[in-house]
């Protein structure tokens, strides 16, 4: 999503969650301040470059996946970032070249790069919304012009369930997954820390972020509150899905999987 030389005009004076990911992304959509956070946070947990690119890598994976072998063509990338190229419409084109995209946050920040960037064009659109206010998002203009809710669609949540807490997220899973027509997809992953002060150590350098710990039985919840069938069998690290690539140091995983709607 990121492009040289992009990076935008407002809010350089703080460090945004986004932008400082994007950074451990190796994006160019970030500013000094934000590197100087990422740069903390890597101090912190020297593994976590390797963790933010496998687990962009398993998102990018998972949305091909999923329009390839479930024919999805409508994707709603809810807490979109800032993450560097594929973005999602990149990875759902290349197996359908029509397939739609909806790009969501509630970072102004972030939508004021997407616009510009990644959400021009037929078949793409950016929303400023909460995604945990899923009856807003879902009849928001912007969100209908592009996906057709009678048909299948996947909705997408590449890290974002980590900036709520557990209730939050599952009701927030269940609100997509109930909404969207028979045969649709979610994916979602976390990251997830045996190192359980780390939450608090993250705060400390980006409390904007919101960030949780969420356990593996946490993230395994979100699927079956809202009774999706998860593919490949299992809620899994996401070091076992297919073409994820690089191994993750250990003892942050990314957990995350494909649930489809029966
Ligand atoms: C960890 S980043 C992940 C970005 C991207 N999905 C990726 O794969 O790299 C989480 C993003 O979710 C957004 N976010 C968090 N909570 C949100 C909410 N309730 N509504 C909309 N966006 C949210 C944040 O602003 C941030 O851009």
């Amino acid at each position: 999503m990121s492009r040289p030389g992009q990076a935008g005009s407002i809010g350089d004076s703080q460090p945004d969650p986004a932008r400082v990911a994007n950074y451990l992304l190796g994006g160019t959509v970030n500013y000094p301040v934000d590197r100087i956070a990422g740069e903390e946070l890597l101090d912190l947990y020297p593994g976590l470059q390797l963790l933010a690119r496998q687990h962009r890598a398993f998102t990018v994976s998972a949305v091909a996946w999923t329009a390839r072998t479930q024919g999805i063509r409508q994707f709603l990338d809810l807490g979109c970032g800032l993450a560097p190229a594929p973005s999602v419409a990149d990875a759902a084109r290349a197996v359908n070249r029509d397939s739609a995209v909806v790009y969501v946050d509630k970072d102004p920040v972030v939508l004021s790069h997407v616009r510009a960037l990644e959400a021009a064009g037929p078949g793409l659109g950016a929303v400023l919304a909460d995604v945990r206010d899923v009856a807003a998002l879902l009849t928001a203009d912007g969100l209908r012009e592009v996906i057709n809710l009678g048909e299948p669609a996947c909705a997408v949540f590449g890290g974002t369930l980590s900036c709520m807490d557990v209730d939050e997220a599952r009701a927030t899973v269940r609100g997509y997954a109930w909404a969207m027509a028979p045969g649709s997809a979610v994916i979602a992953s976390c990251a997830h820390f045996d190192d359980a002060t780390v939450t608090e150590r993250i705060a400390a350098v980006l409390p904007q972020s919101g960030w949780r710990n969420h356990s593996r039985a946490d993230i395994e919840s979100f699927f079956s509150c809202a009774g999706l069938q998860v593919t490949q069998g299992v809620v899994t690290d996401v070091r076992h899905w297919p073409l994820a690539g690089a191994e993750l140091a250990q003892p942050a995983i990314v957990v995350g999987g494909v649930g489809i709607r029966g």
